[in-house]
């Protein structure tokens, strides 16, 4: 079996919120235990709506901030413990792509520029060297060889952001974390993306933590698939177990909502409950318990566990049933 090449352990990241001049300050617990493997060329799809902690953990993933509590490895080497030298290999080793490629590219440096930069800082590749790097990576990423000397501005959004995924593939990452990454662009242009994403990983092995609360998106490019609710992990496991027979009351209400992927034996559309809890006060008990559809007196006092049921993780009282 190989080995991951991040393994996250039980990560959580929790952030202290003024709440006002006369109340205090109150604890987020933005990111409250999650843990999964991840080997190279696979990719695993985070799943959840805004504010559930996607954006917290792609910053634990990729070293921007540490975690609270729990354990980060990756290629086997753990994050927090680390010296410098360490920590910056690590972090080349993990790069990232963000939503929104008009914010993430400097808009005074050339494509070329921008490109170059991985390589000037990690690298000792000569001047000629760096150029052939970057007009190679240019067609990897369906971009001409003209395009280098031009700014982001002169760009589509789904250009600028293949721009973006080649810089974060420039100096062959291993790992590369997409917060969102076609959320952004224009629905037409999506599959383009995310089909330049898996080709990507088909010929360089890379492996993805791809973020989205678009189920159509993930059904497109996830292996597998992590469902996060206020913070934590309420079903994860293959895409097929997942997506093709969800076990958490919370994943079928999200599956059921989308009709191009809704499979023929579910198209009862499961409903969802109410509003979202503040993350400031999450219930107690099963912290869905406020939104679903299935509660009983049991949820409301005992969080249930993550447990394998029918070749997934699921923390839900009635995974058997559902
Ligand atoms: N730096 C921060 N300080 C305080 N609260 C934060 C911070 N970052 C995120 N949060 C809170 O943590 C929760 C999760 O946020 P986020 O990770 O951005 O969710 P998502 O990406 O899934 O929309 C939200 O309630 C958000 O308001
Ligand atoms: S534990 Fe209870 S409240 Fe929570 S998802 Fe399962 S049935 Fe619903
Ligand atoms: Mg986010």
């Amino acid at each position: 079996m190989a080995e991951p090449v991040l393994q996250a352990q039980a990560l959580a990241r929790h952030y202290r919120v003024s709440r006002g001049l006369l109340r205090g300050h109150a604890v987020v617990k933005a990111l409250n235990g999650v843990s999964f493997e991840l080997l190279s060329s696979r990719t695993l799809a985070v799943v959840g709506e805004s504010g559930c902690g996607k954006s917290t953990l792609a910053r634990q993933l990729t070293l921007i901030e540490p975690p609270t509590t729990g354990a980060l490895r990756i290629d086997g080497a753990d994050a927090a413990g680390a010296d410098g030298a360490t920590l910056a290999r690590l972090r080349r080793r993990v790069q990232m792509v963000f939503q929104n490629p008009y914010a993430s590219l400097n808009p005074r440096k050339t494509v070329a520029a921008l490109l170059e930069e991985p390589l000037v800082i990690n690298t000792s590749l000569a001047a000629a060297e760096r150029r052939d790097r970057i007009a190679a990576m240019l067609e990897r990423v369906g971009l001409r060889p003209e395009h280098a000397r031009r700014y982001p501005h002169m760009f589509s959004g789904g250009q600028r952001q293949r721009i973006a995924i080649a810089r974060a593939m420039m100096l062959d990452p291993g790992i590369v974390v997409a917060d969102e990454p076609v959320s952004a662009l224009d629905v037409s242009i999506q599959a383009q993306v995310l089909n330049l994403f898996m080709d990507l990983q088909e010929s360089a092995g890379t492996a993805y933590v791809f973020i989205s609360h678009n189920l159509a998106v993930v059904e497109h490019v996830a292996h597998d698939v992590l469902v996060m609710y206020l913070g934590a992990v309420v079903e994860s496991g293959p895409k097929a177990q997942v997506l093709g027979g969800p076990r958490h009351p919370y994943t079928q209400a999200l599956l059921s909502a989308v009709p191009s992927i809704r499979r023929a034996d579910r198209r009862r559309r499961i409903p969802i409950l109410g509003e979202l809890p503040s993350p400031l006060d999450p219930p107690g008990g099963c912290t869905f318990h406020t939104r679903c559809a299935l509660v009983q007196s049991r949820c409301r006092v005992e969080p249930p566990a993550l447990r394998e049921v029918d070749g997934r993780q699921v923390a839900c009282h009635r995974a058997e049933e559902t």
